[in-house]
């Protein structure tokens, strides 16, 4: 099978790639850059291109594909399908399932139920047993498994003498602990607190309850060498601490999920269960802050933190709903809207963001996109105005507050593992 992605903007900052060209794929292979003939052309499906990006595949580094355990919310297939839609060919997924991702069996079982769909899927083990935070996990056997990371997220690792034992423990696979930073006895709350959740009457989570577990790991990074990576940051003075101690050379990487930078606090009024997250939405300050980060490099790279909950437990009073809201499917409609379109990143830095750096993180090779490597890409449309639709998601959750919000910017199409998505259907190529 052959397709020709004519007249396309191959763009990849590493590569130093940036050119209009033709782009011949044969059995899920990059054959031909440019210099097409019409023998090329000859049995080849065409697709064109012209006005949209060709880049990298992109990889979401946070996603809760829920199974095993609540296949009512998600699968590994309807979450792999979320991600292609939403313009990735690769995600790594959380290990708080029932039963957690902490044993070599489970491990092998998502690897395997993943292996032939388009997008690939990198388990993150959790560092502790059943992610209580007692005893770390049998971290290289889940290495050796397949797992690329570790997290007990959901929750941050318990206490600073476990996760020095982790941190000591994932220095010898150069593997990251991705770390949910939240002090659990100050984050016993519904919202972000502020003056706006004392005036809605809701139990508040303070910055502070991020902040200090930013500053314990950048401290046990230092002390052990390890490398820590901050999920979905959402605090002012949690990205100080980041660039600080990344001056300073610690190993230290961050992450932002899209709610983050795009919503505040505010949202809360509605009393809608689809602003309540974990971190919570935070404040205009926050926001900015994040922005900036993004902007600096100080945060790494944007991540969903898809969290498929089903509408019945969603519709619960505010206080007693589930954290989280979907993600894969609206993420680069709001990274275009918010970011690319009001000149806060370029198109290279989201490249960065969404495709090389998570890779760098994880240890996961970067695809190129050049002649006689595997055609792992991401096509974008950067100017395609879209609605919002989520009665159209490819998640079996509907669990997203961007429901009718007006986007520019999409991904058109995916590429890799010899399948093709485009125009809501999978192919083999
Ligand atoms: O909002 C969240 N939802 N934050 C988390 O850390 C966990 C996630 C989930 O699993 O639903």
């Amino acid at each position: 099978m052959k397709i020709v992605l004519k007249q396309v903007n191959l763009l990849h900052p590493g590569q130093k790639l940036n050119e209009k060209n033709d782009l011949l794929i044969e059995e899920g292979i990059i054959k031909k850059i440019g210099g097409l003939d019409e023998e090329d052309f000859k049995l080849a499906k065409v697709y064109d291109f012209e006005n949209k990006y060709c880049v990298p595949g992109f990889f979401d580094m946070h996603v809760h594909l829920r199974e095993p355990g609540r296949e009512d919310e998600e699968t590994i297939e309807t979450g792999c399908n979320a991600a292609a839609a939403g313009g990735f060919t690769a995600v790594a997924c959380m290990p708080n399932t029932n039963p957690p991702i902490d044993s070599a069996e489970i491990v092998r079982f998502i690897k395997e139920k993943s292996s032939k769909h388009l997008v690939d899927v990198y388990p993150v083990a959790a560092a502790t047993l059943a992610r209580k935070g007692e005893s770390i996990a049998p971290m290289l056997e889940l290495y050796d498994a397949g797992a690329v990371a570790f997290s007990d997220d959901g929750s941050a690792i318990k206490t600073a003498g476990i996760l020095r034992n982790a941190l000591e423990y994932s220095r010898m696979i150069n593997a990251p602990i991705i770390e949910h930073c939240e002090e659990e006895t100050l984050a016993d709350g519904a919202m972000n607190e502020s003056f706006t959740s004392t005036i809605l009457g809701l139990p508040g989570i303070p910055n502070v309850a991020e902040d200090i577990i930013v500053m314990r790991d950048i401290m046990l990074a230092e002390f052990t060498g390890g490398k820590v990576h901050i999920a979905h940051i959402s605090s002012k003075n949690a990205v100080d601490l980041v660039r600080q101690a990344k001056k300073r050379g610690i190993r230290i990487t961050a992450e932002v999920a899209p709610h983050h930078f795009t919503l505040t606090e505010e949202m809360l009024k509605t009393f809608d269960t689809n602003y309540k997250m974990n971190p919570p939405l935070r404040t205009r300050v926050d926001v900015e802050a994040l922005i900036e980060g993004l902007k600096d490099g100080t945060i790494d790279c944007i991540a969903s933190d898809h969290a498929p909950h089903s509408i019945e437990e969603k519709e619960m009073e505010f206080i007693f709903a589930p954290n989280g809201i979907l993600g894969l499917e609206t993420q680069i409609g709001l990274v275009f809207s918010e970011l690319v379109h009001k000149k806060h990143l370029t198109l290279n830095q989201v490249i960065e963001k969404f495709a090389v750096n998570p890779r760098k993180i994880l240890n996961i090779p970067v695809p190129l996109i050049k002649e006689g490597e595997a055609a792992n890409l991401t096509i974008i449309d950067p100017d395609l105005i879209w609605t919002v639709d989520i009665s159209k998601f490819k998640s079996k959750a509907r669990n997203s507050p961007f429901d009718k919000r007006l986007l520019a910017g999409r991904s058109i199409s995916v590429i890799n593992n010899r399948k093709m998505f485009f125009e809501e259907k999978f192919f083999a190529i």
